[in-house]
């Protein structure tokens, strides 16, 4: 396992194993020009190898769920390791988030890169075809850390990958983030069963406590007593992303009062994530002894919806033979 830091001239840092292309650190400024570091996890890429809910990792093949392991192509089931609950999540029990990366440090006009690839066989986790995975990290000089996606496979199969960073503006292991404000360029998101897969509806927000589009607490309706709250214990559910004429749309932007910290979400994915660290118990110790409490660290996990190959109303997540995935995110940090 190695460690690479990417630095760019204004002083960001981001610290990344090609063990699961895990971001362990992540510097950037407060209002006042304080760096601190605002992602979730261990000191060492070693200590990632004892159990941890996907801090700051790729996410692959496929992010998010599939109703009871099981989806059809071509008429062939394919049947994967139901890792949670009844469902498969993340891509199994070793997901891209738990091999090594071959990684190649490179400086882009951009800013500092990692370039890291993986070959998955064919029949990994249950999928089929060989895919060949290329992620690129950039840190750019417009303090962004960018993520390019690209994917290509000998055999027409599912991929939707995306990243599992857990933010906390105020600092990692510096209480819960129900105090930051909230925005998800979304009308629409949706709503699970009590396993947390779409039910095929995309239920409007408005009026409920799903509805971010403006500036709103994490903490302000978490606790109400709604039914898709409930089955999420928190948030824990996917936002459609509202149609824009740019491929790379403006998803969320969250702020974070005390240190004038705010992060901007862009991508090209038609959906996002929002999961509010409803499942971080006190047992995860991280980063100069921090306990990660509950609801200590937010995701934003930009990707196609969940359980899209059971899914026909949702945008596909099918990659043939021969096309080639592309996707890009990008988290950017202001105050
Ligand atoms: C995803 C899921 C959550 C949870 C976390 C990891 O974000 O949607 O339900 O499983 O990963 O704990």
């Amino acid at each position: 396992m190695d460690t690479f830091t990417l630095t760019n001239q204004q002083g960001l840092s981001a610290k990344i194993t090609n063990y699961g292309g895990i971001v362990m650190a992540l510097y950037v400024p407060d209002r006042s020009g304080q760096l601190d570091d605002i992602v979730l996890g261990f000191e060492t890429p070693e200590e990632y190898l004892h159990p941890h809910p996907y801090f700051g990792a790729l996410i692959g093949r496929f992010g998010n769920r599939i109703a009871k392991g099981k989806f059809t192509l071509h008429g062939i089931e394919y049947t994967l390791v139901q890792n949670n609950g009844v469902n498969s999540l993340h891509g199994g029990l070793k997901g891209f988030d738990k091999v090594i990366w071959d990684a190649k440090p490179t400086d882009t006009p951009d800013g500092p890169a990692l370039e890291l690839t993986y070959l998955s066989p064919d029949g990994e986790e249950g999928y089929p075809g060989n895919l060949l995975v290329k992620v690129i990290y950039t840190l750019t000089q417009q303090n962004e850390l960018k993520i390019d996606y690209t994917a290509t496979t000998d055999a027409d199969t599912v991929i939707n990958l995306t990243h599992h960073s857990y933010f906390n503006l105020a600092g990692a292991g510096n209480g819960d983030i129900l105090d930051h404000e909230l925005t998800l360029n979304a009308a629409r998101f949706t709503p699970i069963d009590e396993t947390l897969i779409p039910m095929g509806e995309l239920r409007p927000v408005a009026g409920t406590p799903f509805d971010f589009s403006r500036p709103t607490k994490i903490g302000l309706r978490i606790d109400e007593p709604d039914e898709q709250l409930k089955y999420g214990l928190g948030y824990d559910h996917n936002w459609v992303l509202n149609n824009s004429a740019d491929p790379l749309t403006l998803a969320a932007r969250v702020s974070e009062p005390s240190s004038g910290r705010i992060m901007e979400v862009w991508t090209t994915e038609p959906g996002i994530q929002f999961y509010s660290g409803n499942f971080l118990d006190g047992s995860n110790i991280g980063k100069g002894d921090k306990v990660y409490q509950h609801r200590y660290g937010f995701c934003l996990e930009t990707q196609h919806f969940p359980d899209s190959p059971n899914q026909p109303n949702f945008p596909s997540t099918v990659l043939k033979a021969s096309q080639t995935y592309h996707s890009t995110t990008i988290y950017k940090f202001l105050t």
